[in-house]
């Protein structure tokens, strides 16, 4: 029997390419970039399944494009804002996502970049390389302390979660805020709930946890920094589009807060003229906060556990749009 046609929108680590080229014909766009989407469209025409990374624009034309035969999209990542599931679900064509299994190591690199830019990690590197280090400093690279300060979480869902979980290592006071109070967490974690106003006033460091939507695009502009202490970090592991990269620029430039540190970014990849770029006061890295060997190959494996239950008709093991079953 002919295997289902795939069309697998990148490289993806090895457990997770062997699966899907064992059990399906696959064809993987074999690009260090992502297929631009005109070739996208021709590549999904008349496929199975499509296995996307957040880097494809899954839309109504790209779910036209692949046609009828299309069963399933199955994305290897837990944020699925490049999706118009919406359409998807209109189409009843399921949608996949790899939650949960890169909870912890995320919540691991947020909690690095918070370090590193409380501790000044990255410009002490540069420092040493330059040549700079003549002697121990009494006043060199100071930062705040992150034990006992006030880390304020915005979103507490898993990643949220873990990042509250990490903090009480720290002796820190943990405010969080969500749409959704969580009482459980708040005994259980030992967390203060704390509107949106109150959690950027009192923190020194601020962290992003929720997904980007109408909603909470440009969640952090000009206003909600000006809230924020002169001393506080602030950083974004989530999506670039939470916060407003020219407002964050004048801010960190004019001191009205210390420092920040972006796992993600608006656009992404980030502009080489961004002036962003220009900053000593801000780590920016490319979007690596789950990239663990362990995780990106848990991430692949689900992946591909979704795109083939997909295939086979049953219900994926972890749908975006559960609704397309009733
Ligand atoms: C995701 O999965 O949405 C992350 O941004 C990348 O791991």
């Amino acid at each position: 029997m002919a295997k289902p046609k795939v069309f697998v929108t990148r490289i993806i680590p090895d457990e997770g390419l062997a699966m899907v080229q064992h059990a399906t014909d696959a064809e993987i766009w074999p690009g260090e970039l992502p297929p631009p989407y005109e070739v996208l469209l021709e590549k999904v025409r008349g496929r199975d399944a499509v296995l996307t990374l957040l880097t494809d624009k899954v839309d109504v034309g790209m779910m036209d494009a692949a046609g009828p035969s299309l069963k399933v999209i199955s994305q290897m990542a837990v944020g699925y804002d490049n999706i118009d599931v919406a359409a998807a679900t209109a189409r009843r064509l399921p949608v996949g996502y790899t939650p949960g299994v890169l909870t912890e190591t995320t919540a691991d690199f947020a909690w690095t970049l918070l370090m590193a830019a409380a501790r000044r990690v990255v410009e002490g590197d540069a420092y040493t390389r330059q040549g700079r280090w003549k002697t121990w400093g009494p006043t060199l690279l100071m930062g705040p302390d992150v034990n006992g300060a006030t880390l304020g979480i915005v979103g507490l869902g898993r990643i949220g979660t873990a990042m509250a979980r990490r903090a009480a290592g720290f002796d820190m006071c943990v405010l969080y805020y969500d749409p959704d109070r969580h009482p459980a967490q708040e005994q259980a974690l030992g967390v203060k709930y704390a509107d949106f106003e109150t959690l950027l006033s009192q923190s020194d460091f601020v962290t992003l946890h929720t997904p980007l939507n109408g909603q909470t695009r440009h969640l952090v502009g000009a206003a909600q920094l000006r809230l924020m202490k002169r001393s506080a970090i602030l950083i974004n592991t989530a999506r670039g589009p939470l916060v407003d990269p020219e407002a964050l620029y004048q801010a960190l430039k004019g001191g009205v807060i210390a420092y920040g540190a972006l796992d993600v970014t608006e656009p992404e990849p980030i502009e080489m003229t961004s002036p962003l770029l220009t900053l000593p006061n801000l780590i920016i890295v490319p979007h690596i906060a789950s990239a663990s060997l362990q995780t990106r190959n848990k991430m692949a494996t689900m992946a591909v556990a979704n795109l083939l239950a997909g295939l086979q008709g049953e219900r994926l093991p972890f749908c975006v749009n559960p609704q397309v079953y009733g």
